[in-house]
């Protein structure tokens, strides 16, 4: 018998049906599941007596960290929705597509940190998924975001690069912390850390470290320190380690420059960078072009000392969100 060979798919229909939660996931910037908790909705706004009071101190200061490049203020007004702030914000890019898919590149990720997770994080760090965090939930295991997974790959690299958890104690300070979702989770993972502080130079990011970290009830030994407080609040010898993920790909090589300067001058032994997007050290000019910031770093005495990828596993980094990036650590000469 002849067999009729059959179309693989009916001609022009779509190969994978959409539900109604499919286009909703694909088009939510926040997962609204879990609610606000109490007052939050009334504190995150952009009329907070204490934004307005740190967007005033900050437009007054005269520094190279405050020329605006990815940050400006129309960027923030757009895409800084305060009461979501853990959802897709300028702060975290969560790569909204198909849920199936977000879920099964989720579920590599999970399996890729959990068998790189020396500290025993995963079980002890959770997840609530608050503030319109995506989360991602699979049978047998904890629950998961960005947050936690990025969050437990970092803390396990320094622990790995730096031998952090056998010190009696340990002190960092993290330039361009976003709502503080490293320290949250820094003092989660480690009982020795004596002082985990943020800076940042965007007064919303300023606003929700304050306020998150509170919440969260980790301070001490989390605090933020707004820019115009620097002088006031930070001594040379304060810090063991600079942490900067994410954050000088959205300065201006200036900046970066001006941060590199000021971390020599605090004596910070060690500075951990995390850039955007690949193997290179790039910023994002006012007129969207990109710069070489190693050589910013290097003229402030950091002497580049280990580079590698965050997914050690190039078939795993193909697949998942932080797949193309990378830790840089630094060593201050001298
Ligand atoms: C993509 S977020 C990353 C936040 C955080 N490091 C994390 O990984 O969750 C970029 C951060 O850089 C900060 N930032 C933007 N421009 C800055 C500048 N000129 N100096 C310092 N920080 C800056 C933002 O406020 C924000 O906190």
């Amino acid at each position: 018998m002849r067999l009729r060979r059959r179309p693989a798919h009916p001609s022009g229909a779509e190969l994978v049906r959409l539900t109604d939660d499919d286009r909703r996931y694909m088009t939510s910037k926040f997962d609204t599941s879990v609610p606000l908790p109490p007052g939050a909705e009334a504190q995150l706004r952009a009329d907070n007596p204490r934004l307005r009071e740190l967007r005033e101190a900050y437009a007054a200061l005269d520094l190279p960290a405050l020329r605006p490049s990815r940050w400006h203020a129309a960027a923030v007004d757009r895409f800084l929705e305060l009461p979501w702030f853990r959802g897709e914000t300028l702060i975290t890019w969560h790569d909204r597509e198909l849920p199936r898919v977000t879920r099964l590149r989720y579920f590599v990720l999970l399996r890729h940190v959990a068998a790189r997770d020396d500290l025993g994080l995963l079980p002890r760090l959770a997840e609530d998924g608050a503030f319109g965090c995506w989360t991602f939930e699979y049978p047998g295991e904890p629950r998961v975001s960005r947050d936690l997974l990025e969050s437990v790959l970092e803390l396990n690299y320094v622990e790995r690069a730096l031998g952090v958890s056998g010190r009696e104690a340990f002190r960092v300070l993290d330039v361009g912390a976003g709502y503080g979702r490293l320290a949250h989770r820094a003092v989660g993972a480690f009982d020795n850390l004596a002082d985990y502080c943020c800076v940042d130079a965007i007064p919303e990011s300023t606003f929700l470290a304050e306020w998150y970290l509170r919440h969260r009830g980790v301070c001490p030994p989390a605090r933020v320190v707004p820019l115009h407080r620097l002088d006031d609040e930070l001594r040379p010898g304060d810090f063991d380690l600079a942490v900067n993920v994410h954050s000088f790909s959205e300065c201006t090589y200036e900046a970066v420059a001006w941060w590199g300067r000021w971390l020599a001058d605090l004596r910070v032994p060690r500075l951990l960078v995390v850039p955007n997007h690949g193997p290179d050290l790039l910023t994002h000019e006012v007129d969207h072009g990109e710069r070489d910031f190693l050589p910013a770093l290097e003229a402030a005495g950091y002497r580049r000392v280990r580079h590698e990828p965050v997914v050690d596993d190039p078939a795993v980094a193909e697949l998942v969100i932080m797949g193309d990036d990378w830790y840089h650590l630094f060593e201050l000469e001298g």
